[in-house]
């Protein structure tokens, strides 16, 4: 399917994006403005007959249909028989939307009125942490916003827990004053292990503290049942139907521990920022569509290139759990060895994306971006305003850092302006020596996504801009971005394992690299 992509790739992989500069339109005619951002693409080797092929594999791969079909409450996660509708949690308009012929809005609505209702009575209480405990969507969205939005942040403290490893749980607890904490558990099935150890450990460590439980746990669950088995009263548990997908979930309950921290009226205002991208994406023609033009940006790197990697590199370093969040969302997504229909996957799925905030990485990872064997490539977000309006000058700094480096991508340094660099300094064959380690290929593509700064309406737009990248390259992979049945094996094999290491089982049968590992651990730790 991606042949034609291939086939316009060898034609253009050598040639040199600077000078596509040399019409002066390139920048205008290759980035698009939407939801108050400006997504610059200008700096990749598309051009108008490689952005027309994209369009057209869109609109063949049926897109918008599909689109459609996700927006009207269709079951397009097939493979489990579930809509789709992370987008109902944030239609603030409340215009119905039917699962099964039934409205879900009302209930939608309610629950949010619900979550307002305890966030404002916790943010007047004297409550001082609240931990949320979760781990995979029910973690790295909330954790991610939370930190975004710090300075929105008015409410009590709050910590997140996720990892098995006692470490986490000890640590945050450590920080945590036992007379006035709250414990969120946020967990979709309410069966996750990781989660549910953490969740007793926190119910322990209150009958440590000679406190009671009541009134400290809150339950974020589609599984009102566990929820109530545990012991949390009704009026403390939040559902949501099985048509969110955990990573898609922090627009609803999911978000609670956020809107505790920044209140009710910014957190609308993130969801009304997703509401917004949502309008835009449903509404804009194919060509004006900035979630679809991300997509096939992405999809041209991964399918027409074969670059395998993207790195996401946020300028910005309240987005430091940014790659995180989107790792799951993209490769928990469009990680999948099956189309839709079962059939082997004819070509590579999603591409591995990874990343860390600037200006830290340009001092870690950033040489093997600039000079290593491998092109990856680069997604740059930047705000132009930060918020500390008296370190201005440490924001415009960040920004020169941020376009420095997608212009170095760009242009490279030749061997000529290599050898004119250590001119002077040595000379004959060492000057050579010396010039060619200084050399960059440049003609290394990189995106630009800028927007004015970083509110909760910005950050509404920006993570469901994303989401729905993530769709269209799932349409057009022919993929189901919706289960995530890779994640199970696993999981299975780690309850099985669990007796080997506390000794009760033996590991005869396993194979020898297992056993030996279970060996080792139980000769330590017994
Ligand atoms: O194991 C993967 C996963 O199912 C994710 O998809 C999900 O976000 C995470 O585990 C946590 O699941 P839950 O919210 O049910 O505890």
């Amino acid at each position: 399917m991606f042949e034609e992509l291939k086939k316009l790739a060898g034609n253009v992989s050598n040639r040199s994006m600077l000078d596509l500069f040399e019409d002066p339109a390139r920048a205008a005619e290759f980035s698009l403005s939407a939801c108050d951002m400006l997504f610059d693409y200008s700096k990749t080797q598309l051009d108008d007959t490689i952005r027309a092929a994209l369009l057209k594999l869109a609109a063949d791969r049926g897109v918008e249909a599909r689109r459609d079909a996700m927006f009207s409450g269709a079951k397009i996660n097939e493979t489990e028989g579930r809509a789709v509708l992370h987008t109902a949690l944030r239609n603030l308009s409340g215009a119905v939307v039917t699962v099964d012929g039934q409205d879900v809005m009302p209930e939608v609505l309610d629950t949010l009125a619900r979550m307002e209702k305890l966030a404002a009575e916790l943010r007047a209480s004297d409550v001082t942490d609240v931990v949320n405990i979760g781990i995979g969507g029910s973690d790295l969205g909330p954790v991610m916003a939370y930190l975004a939005l710090a300075p929105y942040a008015d409410g009590p403290r709050c910590h997140f827990v996720s990892n098995v490893d006692g470490a986490d749980i000890h640590d945050k607890l450590a920080q945590c004053d036992p007379a006035k904490t709250v414990f969120i558990i946020a967990s979709k099935t309410f069966t996750t292990i990781e989660t549910m150890t953490n969740a007793r450990t926190a119910r322990d460590w209150l009958a440590a503290h000679e406190q009671g439980t009541e009134g400290r746990f809150i339950a974020l669950s589609s599984n009102l049942a566990g929820a109530a088995e545990w012991g949390i009263p009704a009026e403390r548990v939040f559902g949501f139907e099985d048509w969110v997908g955990g990573r898609y979930s922090v627009w609803g309950p999911i978000g609670l521990s956020v809107m505790i921290a920044i209140g009710p009226e910014d957190f609308r205002a993130f969801l009304e920022g997703g509401q917004e991208m949502d309008a835009h994406f449903r509404t804009a023609p194919l060509a004006q569509n900035m979630p679809v033009l991300l997509a096939l940006v992405g999809l041209w790197h991964n399918q027409g290139m074969g670059h395998a990697t993207r790195a996401v590199l946020p300028y910005d370093n309240r987005l430091s759990r940014l790659p995180a969040y989107l790792q799951q969302l993209e490769m928990e997504s469009n990680g999948k060895g099956v189309s839709m229909d079962g059939a082997d996957l004819p070509y590579h799925s999603g591409p591995v994306v990874w990343g860390e905030p600037g200006t830290n990485g340009q001092h870690a990872f950033y040489q093997l971006i600039h000079q290593g064997t491998r092109v990856i490539p680069c997604e740059f977000l930047v705000a132009a305003q930060g918020h500390e309006a008296d370190l201005a000058h440490h924001h415009q700094l960040l920004v020169a850092n941020c376009l420095a480096q997608s212009e170095a991508l760009l242009r490279g340094r030749s061997l000529d302006e290599a050898r004119a660099k250590v001119a002077g300094k040595f000379d004959g064959d060492e000057l050579e020596r010396q010039a060619r380690h200084r050399v960059f290929p440049g003609n290394r593509p990189s995106t630009t996504l800028i927007y004015p700064k970083l509110t909760p309406k910005m950050l509404g737009r920006i993570i469901a801009l994303y989401e729905h990248r993530v769709f269209v390259e799932g349409v057009i992979l022919g993929i189901n971005s919706y289960d995530q049945w890779g994640v199970e094996l696993g999981k299975e094999l780690a309850t099985a394992l669990g007796p080997l290491v506390t000794g009760e089982a033996s590991a005869d049968g396993k194979d020898g690299s297992t056993a030996q590992l279970v060996g080792y651990v139980r000769a330590i730790a017994g």
